[in-house]
């Protein structure tokens, strides 16, 4: 049920000399106020066409459309305004969903495909950041939109596990470090190693020959430095698995940097062959002048590979691998130029698939207005964030709902769910300030708030014993409430296209918002439970509401409460 479509192909059947059918369903946009209908059509592109003006056009339409969902029509100016039958509407939506339940608005457009996403990809040796949260985040929702539009997605934790850093770590370890305080507290201790080589460099240049030395061993495949490479590797993982347990959130794979070390030999040979490398101050880089891009680093002097020859390896690997039709890396906005830089070198190697590569770039999370550093130990934990948003979560059902069972429980997916969802709620673009007190708000535009009109809506069905809906009945509802949820009911499916078009995990974060709104506006103006020719259809329409909420908020990752 589409009633945008169906509209479109009833001005089609007028217009159909002059507009593709696409073309009018595209220009048929929702009216700003309630009092000019459901669906607007502005005539100015006739305008040419029929060498008159937009008003008239419109006015001369009106006349000849005809649809069994439009009640009726009106012109204001350019545009024709067209009002549904709500009854009729209202029909056919809510028993789709009846029908489909938890299968209504998924589609086949994937078809299967493989697409790997590069996500989450935290330093091993360093706490985990806001911003890999955020690619986390944003990584697993665009996953879960992906599978219910047909792709099989690949969620790809690609480990920070290789590189300089760990020649500055070992060199700090070995001058600083003990093996007692890095097993009490791995990433603390690892992170304050890492923070005094950065300090003491700064005093001390000549530590950063140890750092690159250390490093060098560790590609030499030096025995002391890969038994602390892996050590440290092993802590870190599982420090992080702790907070993937929390988010609910499992990975495909976990090849990182240091899987491509035995593979980059193979990237270094193609380009050669290819002869794209060139040399510059003892460095093999590859020149992009003609994509008005800096030079790809592909080897330094010393023979070290990089950040770039991982990713090449990587992309190749998993081209190969999953023979995607589209992969994506889920990555902060200032690595841009890196993955424009990826993408210019496997153009310059001939692959068609480089176009299929898209970076889904997200903006910065600052604290207080400022950017957060690992370098100089600045970093918020993510553990004590999610424990403090669960504490302010079991703090406020307390107040609200003492009684509830599995208090604690349903704590930790209030708070961590509130997390996720503020990440989520807005383009990905944005940069935002966290304060955790905005994050756990029973209302407002937030998880918490989605959650418990959910759980408000289910008590509902409790209290009616409304479990299931016979589907050969037929539901129809009348009022103006009802429409608002309804018309978002209708909405869904186009809604998750849109998200998946758009790589845009808010657009499915801002209908979750707008249907508890919309639904605790019918709730508080419509007495559900009274006797009433609609109370079949009203209470279908309440269990719509609990379906959907449940959809937005899994495909974001937030857990749903029957209870709060
Ligand atoms: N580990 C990197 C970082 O924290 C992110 C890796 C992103 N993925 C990639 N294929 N380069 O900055």
């Amino acid at each position: 049920m589409d009633y945008k479509l169906l509209v479109a192909e009833s001005l089609h059947d007028v217009l159909k000399d002059h507009l593709e059918l696409n073309e009018i369903k595209q220009l048929l946009e929702k009216p700003k106020m309630a009092e000019h209908g459901d669906l607007a059509f502005p005539a100015f592109q006739l305008a040419k066409v029929f060498r008159k003006n937009p008003a008239q056009i419109a006015s001369e339409i009106k006349e000849e459309v005809s649809s069994p969902i439009i009640e009726k029509s009106e012109t204001v100016g350019p545009y024709l305004n067209f009002f549904l039958k709500k009854e009729e509407v209202s029909r056919l939506v809510l028993n789709e969903l009846l029908k489909e339940k938890d299968q209504y608005g998924s589609s086949n457009l994937g078809n299967g495909q493989n697409v790997p996403i590069d996500m989450s990809s935290p330093n091993i040796a360093k706490p985990m950041s806001m911003g890999h949260l955020r690619s986390t985040v944003i990584g697993n929702a665009l996953a879960n939109i992906l599978e219910k539009t047909g792709f099989n997605p690949v969620r790809i934790n690609y480990l920070g596990d290789w590189g300089t850093q760990f020649g500055k770590l070992i060199s700090a370890y070995k001058k600083w470090g003990s093996e007692e305080e890095v097993r009490a507290n791995p990433i603390k201790e690892l992170l304050r190693l890492y923070v005094t080589f950065h300090e003491e460099a700064e005093k001390h240049p000549e530590l950063e020959d140890d750092g690159r030395a250390w490093f060098k061993k560790l590609e030499d495949g030096n025995e002391e430095a890969l038994a602390l490479w892996n050590w440290f590797r092993k802590e870190s993982l599982a420090e992080f698995q702790k907070v993937y347990d929390r988010l609910n959130i499992q990975f495909d794979s976990y090849n990182g940097e240091a899987f491509y070390n035995d593979k980059m030999e193979d990237v270094v040979r193609l380009l050669d062959d290819k002869n794209l490398l060139t040399l510059n101050q003892g460095a093999h880089i590859v020149d992009l002048e003609k994509y008005d891009l800096n030079p790809a680093l592909i080897k330094k002097s010393d023979g070290a590979t990089l950040y770039m020859t991982r990713d090449l390896a990587a992309a190749l690997y998993r081209q190969k691998t999953y023979d995607f039709s589209q992969a994506l890396y889920v990555v902060g906005q200032e690595q841009s130029n890196h993955f424009k830089q990826l993408k210019a070198v496997l153009s310059e190697m001939d692959y068609e698939w480089a176009e299929n590569i898209h970076h889904i770039p997200f903006g910065l999370i600052t604290k207080d207005g400022k950017k957060l550093s690992t370098r100089k130990g600045k970093v918020v934990l993510l553990e004590e964030v999610l424990n403090e948003a669960a504490s302010q979560a079991l703090r406020q059902i307390e107040e609200k709902n003492p009684e509830l069972e599995n208090k604690e429980v349903v704590a930790e997916q209030v708070g961590v769910g509130a997390v996720v969802f503020h990440d989520l709620k807005n383009d990905r673009l944005n940069n935002f300030d966290f304060t955790i007190e905005e994050v756990v708000q029973f209302e407002g535009e937030t998880g918490p708030y989605v959650q418990y009109t959910r759980a408000r809506a289910l008590s509902i069905l409790k209290k009616a014993e409304k479990s299931s809906f016979d589907v050969s009945e037929e539901y129809t509802l009348t009022d103006d409430y009802s429409w608002e949820v309804i018309k978002l009911v209708q909405e869904f499916p186009e809604t998750l296209l849109r998200a998946y078009n758009q790589y845009e995990p808010s657009v499915i974060a801002k209908h979750a918002i707008h249907l508890s709104q919309a639904f605790n506006k019918f709730y508080a103006n419509i007495r559900v439970l009274d006797e009433h020719p609609e109370k079949e259809s009203r209470l279908a329409l309440v269990y719509a509401v609990t379906e959907l909420l449940k959809q937005d908020l899994t495909l974001l990752g937030v857990q749903t409460p029957d209870q709060m």
